[in-house]
């Protein structure tokens, strides 16, 4: 079985490979000075005075000649400095001057495009006609709307809109990444609107539903997991500010037409917290069956709580089965992450396993990759936030998931 620690220790032999390489090779054998000097005999054959006086002769005037050659080649240099500096200087300040023009431009040119109007947006949806409705969430119902030149879906959202949550909406208007959502603006009017890029293929849980959907093949599940957990891992390493998702379930990962998925709604509880202080859900935003111990019960935020949902959405990706499982017979509850466990610390493992696998993948899926997945998720769900993964882990992890699915590494033990 390979352990979340051999993905991490692979990882790391590949870097120190890459590194070994670059190391040149040995440079071949340089002459010794020695093998330069004249043997004896050859000293004796040019001895005499005749050959000193030659000798200090050749020396002065090759000196003179280097003394020469030395100011002839500083002087050149000189002036082609000369030559040079006034003009790098000079570009590199307009280069400064006019890339700080065009910030400047863009940014109040963006700040302006941001900012739609009521009335475009109802002539968009045409009247927010039903016929435009995509579907219903926690903060509203969403519209399709083909908004200058650009399909969108439009969230009408339920909370009101303080200045300071529309600082935070400015921002994220700038954040950009394949695997996520873009948040192309936003509509004060009559009550706040949220306008998203549109996504024409539907969510992550419609296609594990089996609703109107092909069933997804394995790859393209493994591929959808590395999607989203590269979005995730932008907005938890390299933006300023840093974001926690805190709403990442299989919803909330829509899917386009290759079916390469978006994270969507990113940034949208800061959006909740800031702009309704009042509400009673406050400091926890999220939905039941991904929220980790240490969030549910005490609050607590910080980037683990998004891994541990991503590893919910892993096991949903490998069942098919919703975050909360209800038992038709017993009408109980149980969570996925509990599911799982039960299953892995079974006897049989293995056996524990394929009982959970999606029968929508049929009879023959890469086990291997499969158990990589599960190993995965498991290392995500943790009780202890701590010994959870990063999220830039976890992508290395996919990404070695999917390379070796490709090269056809076959089925190994559990
Ligand atoms: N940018 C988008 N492009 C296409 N469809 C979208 C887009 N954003 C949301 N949807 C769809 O609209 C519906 C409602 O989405 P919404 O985000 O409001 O609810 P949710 O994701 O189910 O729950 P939550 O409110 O917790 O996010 C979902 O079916 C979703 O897939
Ligand atoms: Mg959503």
């Amino acid at each position: 079985m390979l352990g979340y620690n051999c993905y991490l220790r692979l990882e790391f032999y590949a870097f120190y490979n890459l590194s070994l390489s670059a190391v040149p090779a040995t440079p071949p054998l340089a002459p010794s000075p020695s093998s330069f000097m004249p043997t004896v005999g050859e000293r004796n054959r040019n001895g005499g005075s005749v050959g000193v006086i030659a000798g200090v002769g050749g020396g002065v005037a090759a000196l003179l000649l280097g003394v020469v050659l030395y100011i002839m080649f500083y002087r050149r240099r000189k002036a082609k400095k000369a030559a040079v500096l006034p003009f790098s200087e000079d570009s590199t300040l307009h280069a400064t001057t006019s890339s700080v023009d065009k910030i400047a431009l863009s940014s109040s040119q963006a700040d302006k495009s941001v900012e739609f109007s009521y009335e475009e947006l109802f002539n968009a949806t045409e009247g927010f006609s039903i016929s435009n409705e995509i579907g219903k969430g926690g903060f509203g119902v969403v519209y399709y709307a083909e908004i200058r030149g650009e399909k969108a879906a439009i969230k009408k959202m339920n909370v009101q809109a303080t200045h300071e949550f529309l600082a935070e909406l400015k921002v994220l208007t700038h954040v950009y990444h394949l695997n996520l959502v873009r948040l192309i603006g936003y509509c004060i009017e009559r009550s706040l609107f949220i306008i998203y890029e549109y996504i024409e293929n539907g969510n992550l849980r419609q296609h594990l539903c089996g609703t109107g959907y092909e069933p997804l093949s394995w790859a393209a599940r493994v591929q959808i997991a590395l999607d989203s957990a590269r979005g995730l891992e932008y907005i938890h390493e390299h933006t300023v500010p840093v974001y926690i998702h805190r709403d990442i379930k299989s919803a909330n990962i829509l899917i386009d037409k290759n079916n390469r998925a978006k994270v969507a709604d990113f940034g949208l509880t800061k959006l909740i917290e800031a702009g309704n202080s009042s509400l009673p859900t406050r400091g926890i935003v999220g939905t039941f069956g991904y929220m980790p111990p240490e969030y549910a019960q005490y609050g607590d935020v910080s980037r683990k709580v998004d891994v541990f949902a991503f590893g919910v959405v892993l096991y949903e990706l490998i069942s098919a089965k919703e975050a909360i499982v209800r038992s038709t017979e017993s009408g109980s509850s149980m969570g996925l992450v509990y599911l799982f466990q039960e299953a892995l610390n079974a006897q049989d493992p293995k056996e524990g396993l394929r009982r959970l696998i999606d029968p929508a993948l049929g009879e023959h899926y890469p086990m291997d990759s499969i158990l990589k997945m599960t190993v995965l998720a498991r290392a995500c769900t943790q009780e202890d936030p701590e010994s959870r993964p990063t999220m830039r882990s976890v992508v290395v992890a996919l990404m070695m998931t999917l390379s070796f699915m490709d090269e056809g590494v076959t089925e190994r033990e559990l």
